[in-house]
């Protein structure tokens, strides 16, 4: 069980708050680079092993900047992920672009780059070749539909996901790819999210390395990269353990010893593109109690709502909150604590016990590092946060500037009115 804690004091936050007015997301960059170091050290045995973060999980360059230091590449799905990926010098085969849907030019622009093309139809062999050019190096991402148990509410299940191939249309489309000239081969899948279990990550590679083999005796193509996908899960609860990723390495290190290896297909580089796991609980959303309402129930209003992180309020996800300088005061008070907009689920907590809350204390949100200011929007007028990093002296980066009116109003032209 892990004790959720800050990593800084009540008086270190006071000061932030006194330069950063709430609401604002912080990320505490020495946590972020050591945990993403254990993920590498857990794959460390394999013969080329590569992290794409997934760039939706926090789309921050100066975030990216800090992961492409320590090695891991860019997970991006659409244009504006490949430019930020890009601005933080990420480029070339460090990125991997995994889109569906997928505009013209997207495919222009992941091409420019060099990134890794991974195709999520085999229509959309042609409509690259035709719009982009058909790249040496090309991927596609495997959906198993029945053949795989899995997923939950935020990925669902695989037959009923719209994304990926069959394993019939995947075994056509490498034949129909090395036709049009493709000479390296990626295979990807992502059939998990927020998975705690490790075991469901090792049937992942039993699937995948399965795959590899099976394509390679069906139609004679080698398959370089597999990508396993994200979905590694975070312990949101404090009664929730975090995902051993030692388990992980080794239980896939014997897989691909037993299944890769031993068909003669290695080497084979393997990757992962998580993102909740990298940054989501590194990422803290600093708040301040601005009301009390008792009616039917006690209710605190925050300065903050659902339009900074709104997971709570369309998932029902349970975020830990701390009340700054009250971690050790008895949880004897129920509340709802909310935001304020017009809509009854925002509310980042239900029925949560807590310490006694006043107007003006300051609460501290966890998990929010992944999917939080990322899911953010404008709704109710409402404006987008600032995002800082915390970096490892303790001094503080504005690495985005909170919205002001002028952001939101600058689509309008009030002159014409
Ligand atoms: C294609 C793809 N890759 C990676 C991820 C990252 O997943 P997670 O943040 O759960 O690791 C997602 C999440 O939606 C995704 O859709």
């Amino acid at each position: 069980m892990a004790k959720k804690t800050l990593p800084f004091s009540q008086t270190e936050l006071e000061e932030i708050i006194a330069q950063h007015p709430t609401p604002f997301h912080i990320y505490d960059e020495q946590a972020i680079r050591q945990n993403v170091r254990k993920l590498l050290a857990a794959f460390s045995w394999a013969p080329s092993f590569k992290e794409y973060f997934a760039v939706k999980a926090t789309p921050n360059p100066y975030i990216l900047k800090l992961l492409r230091e320590e090695g891991v590449g860019a997970d991006c799905s659409s244009l504006a992920e490949l430019i930020l990926s890009e601005k933080a010098g990420i480029v070339g085969e460090n990125i991997m672009f995994t889109s569906n849907d997928t505009p013209a030019e997207e495919y222009v622009k992941a091409r420019q780059l060099g990134a890794v093309i991974n195709l999520d139809d085999i229509t959309q062999l042609d409509y690259l070749e035709k719009h982009a050019g058909m790249p040496e190096l090309i991927s596609f991402r495997y959906n198993p539909g029945p053949l795989r148990q899995g997923g939950n509410a935020i990925i669902g299940k695989p037959e009923d996901a719209k994304y990926g191939l069959t394993r019939q249309q995947l075994i056509a489309a490498y034949k129909m790819a090395r036709d049009k000239g493709a000479k390296r081969f990626g295979l990807h899948t992502m059939v998990i999210s927020n998975e705690l279990n490790p075991a469901f990550f090792i049937e992942t590679a039993v699937m995948m390395f399965d795959l590899v083999v099976g394509i390679y005796r069906e139609n004679g193509i080698r398959i370089e990269l597999v990508n396993f996908g994200g979905g590694i899960g975070i312990p949101y609860r404090p009664e929730q353990d975090a995902v051993d990723l030692e388990v992980i390495g080794q239980g896939v290190k014997k897989v691909y010893e037993e299944k890769i290896a031993a068909s003669g297909l290695a080497p084979l580089e393997l990757a992962l593109e998580c993102g909740r796991m990298i940054t989501g609980p590194y990422g803290y959303l600093v708040t301040k109690a601005l009301h009390k309402k008792e009616i039917y129930k006690n209710y605190i209003g925050l300065d903050a709502c659902m339009a900074n992180l709104m997971r709570p309020g369309i998932y029902g996800s349970y975020h830990h909150i701390t009340v700054a300088g009250k971690e050790n005061l008895p949880l004897d008070h129920m509340y709802d604590v909310t935001g304020s907009l017009c809509e009854n689920n925002d509310k980042f907590a239900v029925d949560r016990k807590l310490p006694r809350i006043d107007i003006g204390d300051t609460l501290v949100i966890h998990d929010a590092g992944a999917h939080g200011h990322a899911m953010g929007f404008n709704y109710n007028g409402k404006l987008r946060s600032a995002e800082l990093l915390l970096k490892p002296d303790k001094s503080v980066q504005v690495i985005r500037r909170a919205e002001t009116l002028d952001d939101l109003f600058a689509t309008l032209d009030f002159s014409r009115l």
